[in-house]
């Protein structure tokens, strides 16, 4: 496959925050106070159930880490432990998911529980820098090549996810998914009632954004009371304004934040932020995806964990309550964001966590999750038709599109630079110092991309 994601396998950011960033054994780390690891009873069985799935596992605990609770978050994960459960009614789950977007808290406390020699069995990590520059570089997690080639996965993935997850020829993770980046969602009613078609392109964007606020209608939702949400805005103006081959060449370094093009994204990125919610830094991502599902604002930027939300959770229909478009001049890009699980070294449970993978890594098993999450199966052969329109139009694209991995969610950069880009984004929101950003993002690159 032509396509390379630019991946930065430099090995030190987030292996000095695994080994320094957190305190001692199970204190919670930096985490905030709201991030409570929950134990709950795996839910019923009603995924559908087939066999057994193998006589490796002989009973006992999983515990699977991730920060899927809540709206838009936690059904897949259910529907994915009920199945795991319809075929290994022997082992107990338990879901010791941490509230919080992105990782925000969940990762705090997962490096604490790393470094304090108490890991949960299975956990979750996003495909790229995250997974290598951090875990992989750290020697934290085991190498999976024997499963890999036991489920036959080499060719069941693309290769450029398979990529993203090994290091040196050995894979260390198993995508369960393909979330999709750079996505616009609108609520169709506005657009219809104003006679508005999707913005393609950052002056189609302008437009429609005037001819809304003239109206009275907030044009764009934000939620960033958790910074992220604002750096994926970001990101998407650095892919819409650099094109994917020069978006990617930030993260060898080989393009500098110096570059003209990034000061334009800067100003372009300050200019859409104009147009947003007043009460944003209230609100997280499901708050502000919440306003454009009850047309209180027109559009939001989010990835497409969002057409979760909207569609499993509010009951919306796809196409009809809201429409979608590749953010700005991204048509024909896709900014890649693949959720993945990881089996730490020194897990209690090692082979019930590989169970775990194997399920998580099975059609059946990607078909129960994708169609709940918003997200597209991250497997070659699953059955397009469990998805919706906008599952079956994604996972199309994806096929052709050009691939670009997440600043904001760690697959491009090594989670010193995500983490000092969120913070540059914070201040720029408030402050709107495109050089103070400038200086800040450079300053980023300098200390965590070699
Ligand atoms: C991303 C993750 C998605 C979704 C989102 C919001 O980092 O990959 O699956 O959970 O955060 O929390």
């Amino acid at each position: 496959m032509k396509r390379k994601l630019g991946l930065i396998l430099s090995a030190v950011a987030l292996t000095g925050m695994v080994l320094t960033g957190c305190g001692g054994k199970n204190n919670g780390g930096n985490a905030s106070p709201s991030a409570s690891a929950s134990s709950t009873p795996a839910p019923s069985a009603s995924a559908s159930a087939s066999a057994p799935a193998s006589q490796a596992a002989s009973g006992g605990k999983v515990e699977i880490f991730s920060w899927w609770t809540g709206a838009g978050e936690e059904a897949g994960l259910k529907g994915l432990i009920a199945l795991f459960s319809s075929k290994h009614p022997e082992i107990e789950v338990i879901n010791a998911a941490v509230a919080g977007g992105a990782g925000t808290n969940a990762k705090a406390v997962l490096a604490s529980r790393m470094q304090g020699g108490d890991p949960p069995d299975a956990f979750q990590v996003h495909g790229g820098a995250e997974l290598n520059t951090g875990w992989v570089a750290a020697d934290k997690v085991i190498d999976l090549n024997d499963l890999y080639a036991s489920e036959g996965w080499k060719d069941k993935f693309p290769k450029d996810l398979v990529d993203m997850v090994s290091k040196d020829g050995k894979a260390y993770s198993v995508p369960v998914n393909i979330h999709r980046g750079n996505v616009v969602f609108y609520n169709k009613k506005i657009f219809d009632d104003n006679k508005l078609s999707a913005p393609k392109t950052f002056d189609e964007f302008f437009k429609v954004a005037d001819a809304l606020k003239a109206k009275g209608v907030t044009p764009l939702a934000l939620g960033d009371k958790e910074p992220w949400t604002a750096t994926m805005i970001l990101e998407n103006v650095l892919l819409g304004e650099l094109g994917a081959d020069d978006y990617k060449k930030l993260w060898t370094g080989e393009l500098s934040f110096d570059d003209a093009k990034v000061k334009k994204s800067l100003e372009t990125f300050k200019k859409m932020i104009s147009y947003i919610n007043q009460d944003h830094a209230a609100r997280n991502w499901q708050d502000a995806a919440q306003l454009v599902a009850k047309g209180e604002a027109a559009m939001n930027i989010m990835g497409d964990w969002a057409k979760g939300y909207f569609t499993t959770d509010l009951k919306l229909v796809a196409n009809k309550d809201f429409g979608w478009v590749a953010t700005p001049n991204t048509t024909g890009s896709f900014m890649v964001i693949t959720d993945t699980f990881a089996i730490p070294k020194g897990a209690k449970n090692e082979a019930n966590a590989k169970e775990w993978l194997k399920v998580l890594g099975s059609v059946e098993g990607q078909d129960v999750f994708n169609p709940l999450k918003g997200s597209i199966p991250a497997r070659i052969d699953a059955d397009k038709s469990k998805y919706d329109v906008y599952g079956q139009q994604t996972i199309e694209e994806f096929k052709t599109a050009k691939l670009a991995p997440s600043m904001a969610h760690g697959s491009a950069a090594p989670e010193g630079f995500t983490t000092q880009a969120n913070q540059a984004v914070n201040i720029f929101v408030t402050n709107g110092d495109v050089d103070q950003a400038l200086k800040a993002l450079k300053a980023a690159q300098a200390s965590s991309i070699k």
